[in-house]
């Protein structure tokens, strides 16, 4: 089990790196616990998964794809594995901010090579990219992109 700090400390470094962010897609976020954290501070969250079973938010049962019509003034992922490529490409796509914190890579790749390369399609893509840690316990660095205004 992961640090269970990881959703509060993830919801107060969002609120204070993206102020004016109010609606929020909370993609692969599990039971949604960051997504009641995320509420707790005022904002308005959308959870993507897959899981049937969750917690009574505002909860889409799929994954996200590129189709999905966009609502969202910020996407992110709390070690979203599978799902973590989709935010950086759906963001960039609509030219949205995002945060992730990488967990396990969707091709084999070890934790580090797997953050760099996360960065590095995003910088690809055309964001301006910075990385933080969270003071968690585990899975901690966030990479964060961000457009030139
Ligand atoms: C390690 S869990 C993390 C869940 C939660 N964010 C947390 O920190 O507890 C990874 C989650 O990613 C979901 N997932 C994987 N690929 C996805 C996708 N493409 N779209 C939405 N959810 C996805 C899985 O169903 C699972 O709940």
């Amino acid at each position: 089990m992961g640090d269970l700090q990881r959703f509060d400390r993830f919801a107060d470094f969002l609120v204070r790196e993206f102020p004016a962010a109010e609606r929020i897609w909370d993609i692969a976020g599990g039971m949604g616990k960051l997504n009641e954290a995320l509420t707790a501070h005022g904002r308005t969250v959308l959870t993507f998964d897959v899981r049937p079973k969750h917690l009574p938010v505002a909860f889409a049962e799929r994954l996200l794809t590129l189709a999905e019509p966009c609502t969202a003034d910020l996407l992110v992922g709390l070690h979203p594995d599978g799902a973590t490529r989709i935010i950086v490409d759906y963001a960039a796509l609509h030219h949205l901010p995002f945060a992730v914190i990488p967990c396990c890579s969707d091709n084999s790749m070890p934790y580090k090579p797997w953050v760099r390369h996360i960065g590095e399609i995003a910088r690809n893509a055309g964001f301006v990219v910075s990385e933080a840690d969270l003071p968690i316990t585990g899975r901690k660095r966030v990479v964060v992109g961000k457009w030139l205004s």
